[in-house]
């Protein structure tokens, strides 16, 4: 797929998946390129047709977004249980497991997807894939950086601490944590290393989901429309 192809297919993901938001609605806000493709739709009705909701963001980028698009906010506290939530993903298998994370902001995505009532996520189709092998994302906290490293090591990670693009420094995340990528190949089981890699004291959380696949829906933008997965 060219790049070209990838973005409408995002945009059109995006796009469908705004419409499953009604009036009234708290909605789950998630970070990368194709929910702000969701976040773009949403404005414009809010704008157009005058739909009301909130939305609670899983970073300081996805708020920015959301004000430039003219999405009320709110947040967690304020709203514990969710609508709705829509994110993208890097990888979804068969059974709507996910890996997520690339944008770093995978412990409030996370939260944000455990508080909603549906998770509605869109990727394009080359994120979808027979078993998930994409690198894991690991938020860690800075004080135990090495020794979770050796840990995830155990499990058969090979841990990369994810630096920003000039190679000055390790990335840091909204909450203050570094990310550390982990390659385990093939994944035959994420439920199992999902919950190994959250026994790890200073793994604060990992880009594994795959407990919500009861409540996901997968939309998936193709160069003319998408598909839907649940
Ligand atoms: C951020 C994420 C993103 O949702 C994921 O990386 C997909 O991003 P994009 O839609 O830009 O491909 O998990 O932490």
């Amino acid at each position: 797929m060219s790049t070209a192809e990838q973005a409408v297919s995002k945009r059109n993901a995006g796009h469908r998946a705004a419409e499953e938001v009604a009036d009234g609605m708290v909605v789950g806000l998630g970070t990368g390129s194709t929910v702000f493709f969701a976040m773009e739709r949403l404005g414009k009705r809010i704008a157009e047709d005058g739909l009301s909701i909130a939305g609670v963001p899983t970073s300081y980028q996805a708020a920015i977004r959301a004000r430039r698009y003219g999405i009320p906010l709110t947040s967690l506290d304020e709203h514990p249980e969710l609508d709705i939530a829509i994110d993208g993903a890097d990888q979804v298998d068969p059974a709507l497991r996910l890996i997520k994370g690339r944008g770093a902001a995978l412990l409030r995505e996370k939260c944000v997807c455990d508080a909603a009532r549906r998770a509605v996520i869109v990727v394009d189709g080359t994120k979808m894939v027979e078993t998930l092998d994409a690198p894991v994302p690991v938020e860690v906290l800075p004080f135990a950086v090495e020794a979770v490293s050796r840990r995830l090591a155990a499990l058969g990670a090979d841990p990369v601490l994810r630096e920003g693009v000039k190679k000055d420094g390790p990335v840091v995340t909204d909450n203050g944590n570094f990310i550390v990528d982990c390659s385990f190949g093939t994944i035959a089981d994420p439920g199992r290393l999902e919950t190994a890699i959250a026994s790890i004291p200073g793994a604060l959380e990992c880009g594994l989901f795959s407990a919500y696949t009861e409540k996901i829906t997968v939309i998936v933008g193709e160069e003319k429309g998408c598909s839907v997965v649940s």
